[in-house]
């Protein structure tokens, strides 16, 4: 049983997917949430959370984050829409244990406003993306990508939605294979 933490900063629609694949999903028996840690007070994602039965942590700073994570054992932290740049001694901490899912196919279109990029660039394809998390944005070792069609009259809010259910699909399944031992690469 793989314990996670859960960083968010907003919606939380991945915890959402992550949460639902545990309690009637892919997930069951596999993994639970030992924390949702959100950086804002106002992450949508956090009345989730409660309603789930969930422990949270509101945790403005980085270090309030490693406190509300120390003490407790935690196999995985999954970076789910966290939109902070974790420090180099984070990183090293939990060394090869932090994933993040990231709504292009990387190493294209790291950063924000994506969909607008992808739009912009005329790209027939874009997907999401589950790393390992380095020390740098959005640059850590690639685990898995999922592609979805670029349509011609798609807007960033339309392809952000396509993109997004990929995502929900795609997390599960990451944490699913590193629950059984696999694709530990990283
Ligand atoms: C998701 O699309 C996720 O891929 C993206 O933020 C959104 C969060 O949505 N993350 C990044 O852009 C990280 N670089 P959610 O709060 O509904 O899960």
């Amino acid at each position: 049983m793989l314990s996670l933490a859960v960083l968010i900063s907003g919606r939380g629609s991945n915890l959402q997917a992550i949460q639902k694949n545990i309690e009637s999903g892919i997930l069951r028996d596999k993994a639970r949430i030992a924390v949702v840690i959100a950086s804002k007070a106002d992450a949508a994602g956090l009345i989730f959370a409660k309603e789930h039965g969930l422990s949270t942590a509101v945790c403005p700073s980085e270090s309030a984050a490693l406190a509300a994570l120390a003490g407790q054992p935690i196999d995985l932290i999954c970076l789910a829409g966290y939109m902070r740049v974790l420090s180099a001694d984070f990183v090293q901490k939990y060394a090869g244990r932090i994933i993040n899912i990231h709504p292009t196919l990387l190493p294209k279109y790291p950063g924000l406003h994506v969909h607008e990029k992808v739009l912009a660039a005329g790209e027939k394809e874009s997907g999401c993306t589950v790393h390992y998390v380095d020390a740098g944005v959005d640059t850590g070792k690639i685990i898995a990508q999922s592609r979805v069609p670029v349509l011609p009259d798609d807007t960033p809010e339309l392809l952000a939605a396509r993109v997004l259910a990929a995502e929900h699909i795609l997390y599960a399944q990451v944490i699913l294979q590193i629950a059984k031992g696999q694709s530990l690469t990283g």
